[in-house]
């Protein structure tokens, strides 16, 4: 004879029955619909979407994101700006910083949201038409990459490592650094342009 299972404990029971009620309530009736449906991929699209004012390299932009996007998938997969790039997407490597009221921040930990009214810049806004900016004129003169994965990072880093004058000599230059990884270990070359941009005695 099988075995019989174990009546469940009641008290069990009634937290198990109460708590699927409470999320029942808890949860917007249109992502229950979708639910039911089976449209899994829908449920997200159910959830609404929160109204964004920024200025992203120059431009005013009015955009609609989800309150869980981060900057950098704004940046990447809805407005297609794909310079910015995503390496670990932890905070560890530095690959997406951009600049947000002309401080580097880490793109990837940066909510989307928490840009409002706020000017961002990446590495398509750092050029003037066709112009180099000169931290990446300097880049190319001294060779500071070779895959190019981590270079727009770097370049991002390095302005605002100038411009917060954490740029006055090959040793702090690494330490302010430090936060953008290069797998390739182009970091001398990386150093020398950081260096010379500073010095050239154009406006960083
Ligand atoms: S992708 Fe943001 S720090 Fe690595
Ligand atoms: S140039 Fe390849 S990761 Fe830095």
């Amino acid at each position: 004879m099988a075995d019989q299972l174990p009546e469940e404990n009641p008290r069990r029971a009634f937290l198990k029955q109460s708590s699927v009620l409470a999320a029942i309530t808890l949860t917007p009736k249109t992502v229950i619909r979708a639910a039911e449906n089976g449209l899994d991929e829908r449920v997200a699209e159910a959830f609404e979407k929160m109204p964004l004012n920024v200025k992203i390299n120059g431009s005013a932009r009015q955009l609609s994101v989800e309150p869980r996007v981060t900057l950098l998938d704004l940046l990447r997969e809805q407005l297609h700006l794909t310079g910015t790039k995503k390496g670990c997407d932890h905070g560890q490597c530095g690959a997406c910083t951009v600049h947000v009221n002309g401080r580097r921040v880490n793109s990837c930990l940066t909510l989307a949201v928490t840009t409002e009214g706020k000017e961002v810049t990446t590495i398509e806004g750092l050029a003037q038409g066709d112009n180099l900016h000169p931290m990446q004129e300097a880049f190319i003169e001294f060779d500071g990459f070779q895959c190019g994965y981590c270079t727009p990072g770097q370049i991002m880093s390095a302005v605002c490592c100038v411009r917060e004058g954490h740029a006055n000599s090959p040793d702090q230059v690494r330490e302010y650094m430090s936060g953008n990884i290069c797998r390739c270990g182009a970091y001398s070359n990386i150093v020398d342009a950081v260096m010379s941009a500073k010095n050239g005695g154009q406006k960083i």
